[in-house]
């Protein structure tokens, strides 16, 4: 009887894996495989290994070539094995000619040519990289394009946008898709920033072809559509996110942290601005197209502090002219109140203030993108300031690295609930609904 051993990671197993095995098997009569420890690998410098070790064995098990499984755990190893176990040939990839003549002592050395064009090394690199489409406005979307090579995990890989041109620019590695068919087919997961109003029918389709979503706020016009698309998300094992940025901004977040743990005393009133007066001046598209996204953002920081259960809300319009509207938004909670002023052709403070019964939050002019905010208290003295730097362009980064991360490890990790991302979509429904300007929809 001829006795033949091989040994190897076998991670992610592949056709190169398989036809090694085959070879070393018709070799001879009895094949024993050794896979290696997971520490015997980290030993030798193989830090990225993906699969565990019985994952490992499980593939080599399921070929059904080995006759022996053994574990390979330390260096020297293989010469205790071929003596005990009789050994008459050994065999490794062509990748390692020349380093196991040591072993021709104890038995047959053989080095077997290596399959072209595959390698664990390769499939693990293609594992981490999810590609991501973009759809919709090219300075978003530039925006996002250069925030993603600060991340590992995450690779642009096509785009479908109006302005061709200005995507070569940025890099002609990327594919340009010619229909939003065709950018869904190249991709694992999809970021969203058309016009609002396609929104919904753009998310849709992609969770319906099996992506992930990150999806510019608001991800739908109506509260309804809102819950169907994370109901589609849920059943089909998707992430669906929708996207804010300061939401993942650090000062955001640690003021957010300082309200919850009470610092403030109890909040009684947040009070919230984002107003423009010269955006869309020279704009074609009505003027609820181009600031739906405003109400979103104004209405984060009442959601996240106050809750969505608000017992009751009254709302102003004002319409100056086609392209110009201002909005005010009242809510009453059981023991709090909040409000948000939005529109275009209106000049006002951009601040956020958040009273509690013992000091308040104040948020300088743009709040959404602030990288400092003040806690203020009767006495001056007691003042405190916090600044945090902006990374890039501000929580982009971040929001994408949990966007990846949830898709890795398929949990929805998003820092935005889809409760508040379904109560943000009620209000907007109410405001399309009550507006004589109509959407371009
Ligand atoms: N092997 C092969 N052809 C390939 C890949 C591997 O013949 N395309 C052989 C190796 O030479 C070795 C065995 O399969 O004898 C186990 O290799 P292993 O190191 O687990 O696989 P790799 O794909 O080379 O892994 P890595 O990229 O992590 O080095």
């Amino acid at each position: 009887m001829t006795t033949v051993i091989t040994y190897g990671t076998f991670d992610l197993f592949h056709y190169g894996h398989r036809r090694l095995l085959e070879r070393t098997r018709d070799l001879g009569d009895y094949l024993i495989v050794g896979v290696t420890a997971d520490n015997f690998d980290k030993n030798r410098g193989k830090f990225d290994v993906q699969q565990s070790l019985m994952e490992r064995i499980e593939s080599v098990r399921k070929t059904g070539l080995a006759d022996e499984i053994i574990i390979e755990e330390y260096e020297g190893q293989k010469i205790k094995d071929i003596k005990q176990k009789n050994v008459d040939i050994f065999t490794v990839g062509s990748d390692w000619t020349g380093k196991f003549d040591y072993l021709s002592e104890y038995c047959d050395v053989l080095y077997l040519d290596r399959t072209e064009g595959i390698s664990s090394t390769n499939l693990r690199a293609e594992n981490r990289n999810i590609s991501l489409g973009l759809v919709g406005e090219i300075k978003v979307l530039t925006k996002l394009y250069n925030e993603s090579k600060y991340i590992s995990g995450i690779k642009i890989s096509s785009v479908f946008t109006d302005d061709i041109n200005a995507i070569k620019n940025i890099d002609n590695s990327i594919l340009i898709a010619d229909s939003y068919d065709k950018l869904l087919k190249n991709c694992d997961a999809v970021f969203i920033a058309s016009h609002p109003f396609k929104h919904y029918n753009q998310v849709k389709k992609a969770l319906t072809l099996g992506k992930h979503v990150l999806c510019e706020s608001p991800i739908a016009l109506k509260e309804k559509e809102a819950k169907e698309l994370f109901q589609i998300a849920h059943k089909n094992n998707l992430i669906l996110f929708e996207s804010i940025k300061t939401a993942y901004s650090t000062a955001y977040n640690r003021l957010l942290l300082l309200v919850k743990m009470d610092e403030i005393g109890d909040t009684l009133s947040i009070d919230v601005n984002y107003t423009n007066s010269t955006e869309n001046k020279n704009n074609t598209l009505s003027t609820l197209d181009n600031i739906i996204s405003w109400w979103s953002i104004a209405l984060l920081p009442i959601f996240q502090l106050l809750g969505t259960d608000y017992k009751f809300k009254n709302s102003s319009l004002i319409y100056l002219d086609n392209s110009s509207l201002f909005s005010k938004i009242n809510f009453e909670y059981d023991n709090a109140v909040a409000s948000i002023k939005v529109g275009n052709g209106i000049k006002s403070e951009n601040e956020l203030i958040i009273s509690g019964t013992e000091s308040y939050i104040y948020v300088p002019a743009p709040w959404w993108e602030t990288d400092y905010f003040e806690l203020k208290y009767e006495n001056p003295k007691n003042n405190k300031k916090y600044f945090y730097q902006l990374e890039g362009e501000g929580g982009i980064r971040q929001e994408l690295i949990v966007f990846t991360k949830s898709i890795q490890i398929n949990k929805n990790n998003s820092y935005i609930k889809n409760n508040i991302s379904v109560a943000i979509c009620k209000i907007i429904e109410d405001i399309i609904k009550n507006s004589p300007i109509k959407t371009n929809d």
